[in-house]
């Protein structure tokens, strides 16, 4: 966590608001190693909380009017409580109400409030810096307002904000790891018993993100962390794998509710009965699971070299069967696969731009993002951003 981040928020509140704050929430970004639009299949991820993150601080107020400064936008936006619906704009103060709206369902909160919020997360990067102020927003408030909530229920409120106030019909994923990041670790859940455990990293293990800063998105959206042109071709992957997964409810003589429930002999039985896209989508998710346990299975053994092949095949189909990568993304793998230093790298998170994340020892990190970095420049004419990424601890109030 970036301490300084944390002392720029408190004195700007301070300053702002007259009194320093009653509380103070962190809550890091995160990185998907593994596991591709699994959450909402209720499938497998494997997934880590990172050394970035957003920090809100928060005081009480008298009446019913909320104030919350964005220092990073910079922007300050106030509203009345009760909170019923989203606005139109700004787009990034929706997190902040959703949150309010949700948490608000299990407890009172008034009267109002005053916060401040900043984070070091870059935006529209696929780290979550979505996910981030939500579960900030979420802890402080619940630690404010005095409403008891175990973490899985503020995950829950996160996701239900975001899928309520900003549109994004987002799983778990997000929410989860940046509440149970561990430092030297990799978070595993299973998004159907949304159990929780951390495997181990090897010291020789770090994950260098390179940034495509690519976004795809389109110019009216720009205010938005999750841009709205990929809120829209996520949303449709999202039901794809639904028409699918409801296909095959009506062929198999089992129960599926998820794609989860099917088998990749299933698919191979069945899939020509699909539309080609369909069938597509859906064999991305079922291998993409099978990859996930095979992987948390390797990891634990200490084969990083089978590990890191394994997120290679799992960027492939998401070019080629599930089509949320880009054209950036894919030069980035491609560029990585040519260096022997690299294990493993793949698009992480929602896709159509973002970030790729490489797995490779920490004494190559400076040597391939620098080769990875001007090869991108060549070829696209402008710049990407490499930084190696930790995992690191969850969310917490401080
Ligand atoms: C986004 C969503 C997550 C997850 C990933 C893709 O980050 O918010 O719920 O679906 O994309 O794995």
């Amino acid at each position: 966590m970036n301490t300084a981040l944390i002392e720029t928020i408190k004195q700007a509140h301070t300053q702002r608001f007259g009194a320093p704050p009653a509380v103070v929430a962190y809550a890091p970004g995160r990185v998907e190693i593994l596991g591709n639009h699994t959450d909402y299949n209720e499938g497998f991820v494997l997934s880590a909380a990172i050394d970035l993150g957003v920090g809100l601080a928060l005081s009480p107020a008298g009446g019913a009017a909320c104030t919350v400064q964005a220092l990073d936008i910079p922007e300050e936006i106030s509203f009345d409580l009760p909170v019923t619906a989203p606005v139109k704009r700004p787009l990034w103060v929706n997190y902040v109400r959703g949150v309010v709206n949700k948490l608000g369902a299990r407890g009172r909160i008034e009267p109002g409030f005053q916060a401040t919020f900043a984070g070091d997360i870059p935006m529209g990067a696929g780290l979550s810096s979505s996910a981030a102020l939500e579960i900030a927003t979420a802890l402080a408030l619940a630690r404010l307002y005095k409403i008891a909530v175990a973490p899985l229920e503020l995950a829950k409120i996160g996701q239900a904000a975001e899928n309520d106030f900003t549109g994004a019909r987002c799983g778990l994923l997000d929410q989860i790891s940046s509440l149970n990041g561990e430092p030297e670790a990799l978070v595993f859940t299973d998004f159907r018993s949304l159990k929780v455990e951390t495997v181990p990293l090897a010291a020789e293990i770090c994950f260098l993100l390179v940034d495509t800063c690519v976004k795809h998105s389109l110019p009216g959206f720009a205010d938005a962390l999750r841009p709205g042109e990929v809120v829209s071709a996520y949303n449709d992957r999202r039901a794809q794998c639904e028409r699918a997964s409801a296909f095959f409810a009506s062929v198999l003589d089992h129960p599926v509710t998820a794609l989860r429930d099917v088998s990749g002999d299933e698919w191979h039985a069945f899939a020509a009965r699909l539309d080609p896209i369909t069938a597509r989508r859906a064999a991305h998710i079922i291998w993409e699971n099978a990859r996930v346990l095979e992987a948390t299975r390797l990891l634990r053994a200490g084969d990083v070299r089978a590990f890191g092949e394994l997120m290679f095949q799992s960027h492939h189909s998401s070019q080629t069967n599930f089509e949320n990568s880009c054209p950036e993304l894919d030069f980035i793998v491609a560029q990585a696969r040519l260096l022997p230093q690299v294990l493993g790298a793949r698009l992480s998170g929602g896709g159509f731009g973002g970030s790729v994340v490489l797995m490779l020892d920490p004494r190559d990190a400076d040597q391939v993002g620098q080769t990875i970095a001007s090869a991108f420049v060549h070829k696209f004419g402008h710049t990407c951003t490499t930084r190696v990424i930790r995992p690191a601890a969850g969310a917490r109030v401080l």
